[in-house]
């Protein structure tokens, strides 16, 4: 496919779509701060890069990730959790940058959250057709705590559902730069992101990155 016919579709930077009573995205929120939270990024993975994990029932998770923060989520056979160590290196995660932070404090209050400050960020890396299955994010402490999702790169389609597995599923694409907020009532909602389609962005090449800041402790 064409990657600038995608492009094209992209929503005014500004625009607000609404994803239920507490989750919006704010389309192009993260433009003004692309270079600071890119330059933030290589830092981050030059200490900790990408990674596969496996899912607690054995399987190798086909999108890579990596974490900053004082507590970053990992997967392993023993299940899901927060910890304060790299598994790979034994080593406390790198800090988590203040662009980044900056960044889920504003998103946050633009979406009602009002002194949002992440300890936590998990870092995914799609390359194309790489997906994330329907989930919920449960892993985190209080749930009173919203999540914020900044995209970069090429596009996706994120898929969002409801408060149960088989409730129905809307496809919302998300562009480079957009950042999607949710919590309160909405705060486990199913969610994931369809296969990645081919297409190339100036910035990432061939991939779509995603950072999910959440306070998880
Ligand atoms: C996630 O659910 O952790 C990531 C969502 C996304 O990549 O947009
Ligand atoms: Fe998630």
């Amino acid at each position: 496919m064409t990657p600038d016919l995608f492009a094209d579709d992209a929503p005014l930077a500004g625009a607000r779509t609404p994803l239920g009573a507490q989750a919006v995205v704010l389309r192009g929120l993260a433009l003004d701060t692309v270079d600071a939270l890119w330059a933030a990024l290589q830092a981050v993975v030059a200490q900790a890069p990408f990674r596969h994990m496996l899912t607690p029932g054995g399987q190798t998770m086909s999108v890579p990730l990596t974490n900053c923060g004082a507590l970053g989520w990992t997967s392993s056979r023993a299940g899901y959790r927060y910890r304060a160590d790299d598994p790979d290196s034994g080593r406390p995660w790198p800090a988590l940058p203040e662009a980044f932070a900056r960044l889920a404090e504003r998103a946050a209050a633009a979406a009602g959250f009002a002194g949002f400050a992440p300890d936590a960020c998990l870092i995914n890396h799609y390359a194309t057709g790489t997906r994330l299955t329907l989930h919920q994010d449960r892993n985190e402490r209080d749930f009173g705590h919203p999540i914020v999702s900044v995209s970069l790169g090429v596009p996706a389609l994120f898929l969002w559902g409801g408060a149960r597995r088989a409730d129905p599923v809307r496809r919302v694409p998300l562009f480079h730069g957009d950042v999607a907020v949710w919590g309160g009532v909405d705060r486990l909602r199913f969610h994931g992101v369809a296969p990645i389609r081919a297409a190339t962005h100036p910035l990432t090449g061939q991939a779509r990155l995603n950072f999910t800041l959440r306070r998880a402790g």
